[in-house]
């Protein structure tokens, strides 16, 4: 392993690291500086991955389900251990402040220590049969050999919430990490190795040509599932891609999640909630608060108290301990925020809140009155704005809510029972938090309807995903 930014650089194929002459740099959103050079795979290294994928992945199904679970424990042991070398590697590549990495990888190492638990599980069933002489068993079995790739915004717990689940079930897993964040893929990778993860079960590929490197393994039958995390528009192309040779598929796509706030609703914690539901990571979730809708009657008091908070957010250097904010990933993040700021300004919305970019910093943002057709409320900011509009009663707050073509995660808050279930279930998303602005977590199914994705990650619905059902007959 490379000691200098005390994380490895080169691919990892087989079990070796590799070291390759094609680099690309990793930069610091926050200071612009290279932070590494990093191994810059290509097709040659994407061929032999897959080979060594296939090969692992025979004996890796075969090994008990308790030496897979012991592996797992062990990895999860020590990502819990370098919590905080792990932290900062989020802080360097992807400007995630330290406190907020801190609760990253306990929520990474959270998944692998559930799928350590739930590798033992895998029960199969027995269904009675209209014979006498016949017994009908049902046994579930690896998919087989996984392609996954993960985005930048949560660099440890999107791997880990495919990687974990997959390597419980028996399947070998090749993981090709954004640009943006592959030190983080590539450490995780290191402390698999240390736990006594055998070699080519898991694999990573850093590449600045991610179009090069996964089409040998859309294109192989062997490979029997593809997992993606990011944009709606890559998803579908994927979709595509992996359908010619009909592989199983999970995607986790695109959000642009509703906020109501009904006027029964416990105002401090709608206000702190739906502060964490749109601030955390700096919007850049998929999960993120997108468009926040608040009763008449109580619109102007939430309003106040919300853009004072998000005046109180600090906003900085990711490595310090104070900032709740840091940068945006890139010039291109940055672009998107402020264009749809000045996009819903244009419309007649007022600023109360931030709204100035320093570099990539871009102060926490709030804006009244913004009307139904700006970029805001149509598509996916991921970034710290917080467009507030009013409704008045539940019909048109649903109107709102559902009147979008993605549907991952919606937040709802009332103190009123039977408003709380009927809304919630009236809601097309596939999570909704009811007085709750973080519900993510390993044991729960994330994932969405409509387009924003196939299939659900974490708990038995996670595992699922990587599980075949093989029909047995025996005749007696
Ligand atoms: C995501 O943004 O895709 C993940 C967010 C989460 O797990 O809460």
């Amino acid at each position: 392993m490379q000691k200098s930014l005390d994380a490895p650089k080169e691919a990892l194929i087989g079990g070796t690291w590799r070291p390759l002459e094609r680099r690309f740099p990793v930069v610091s959103p926050a200071t612009l500086e290279v932070v590494a050079e990093v191994a810059d795979a290509g097709p040659q290294e994407a061929e032999e991955a897959l080979e060594e994928a296939v090969r692992a992945q025979r004996d890796w199904a075969r090994a008990t389900a308790y030496e897979r679970s012991g592996v797992l424990r062990r990895w999860f042991e020590l990502i819990l251990r370098h919590e905080e070398a792990l932290a900062r590697l989020m802080a360097l590549e992807m400007g995630k402040p330290l406190k907020e990495g801190r609760a990253e990888v306990r929520y990474a190492a959270g998944f692998v220590e559930w799928y350590a638990e739930e590798a033992k599980r895998v029960h199969g069933e027995i269904v009675p049969s209209q014979f006498p002489h016949k017994r009908l068993l049902v046994r579930y079995e690896p998919v087989g050999p996984v392609y996954g790739i993960t985005p930048w915004n949560f660099p440890a717990a999107m791997v880990t919430r495919k990687v974990a689940p997959a390597l419980a079930a028996g399947c070998s897993f090749v993981l090709k990490p954004a640009e943006e964040s592959p030190l983080t893929a590539l450490y995780l990778a290191w402390l698999f190795l240390e736990a006594g993860g055998p070699p080519g079960v898991f694999q990573v590929l850093p590449t600045s040509d991610p179009v090069a490197v996964s089409r040998p393994f859309l294109e192989d039958e062997r490979i029997r599932k593809l997992t993606f995390t990011g944009s709606t528009e890559v998803g579908l192309r994927l979709y595509q891609e992996a359908a010619k040779t009909l592989k199983r598929v999970s995607l986790e796509l695109g959000g642009g999640a509703p906020v109501l706030v009904f006027a029964d609703a416990d105002l401090g914690r709608a206000v702190e909630e739906t502060l964490r539901a749109k601030f955390r990571n700096a919007g850049e979730s998929c999960v993120a608060a997108n468009r926040i809708f608040v009763e008449a009657p109580i619109a102007e008091t939430f309003a106040q108290a919300y853009a004072e908070r998000a005046k109180a957010l600090r906003v900085g250097d990711p490595l310090s301990e104070e900032t709740d904010i840091g940068p945006l990933v890139n010039e291109q993040a940055l672009r998107k925020v402020q264009s749809h700021v000045e996009d819903a300004l244009s419309r007649g919305a007022t600023l109360v809140a931030g709204g100035e970019a320093t570099g990539l910093f871009f102060t926490p943002t709030v804006l009244l009155g913004v009307k139904p057709d700006s970029l805001l409320f149509r598509e996916e900011t991921f970034g710290p704005v917080a467009p507030l509009s009013v409704f008045q009663g539940e019909e048109e707050a649903l109107r709102y809510a559902n009147a979008f073509p993605v549907g991952l995660a919606a937040y709802v808050f009332t103190r009123d029972l039977s408003r709380a279930f009927r809304v919630a279930e009236a809601l097309e998303y596939g999570i909704v938090g009811v007085n709750d602005g973080v519900p993510s977590t390993p044991q729960a199914p994330f994932g969405g309807v409509k387009r924003s994705g196939l299939g659900r990650e974490g708990g038995r619905w996670g595992l699922q995903e990587y599980l075949e059902v093989k029909y047995i007959s025996m005749g007696l």
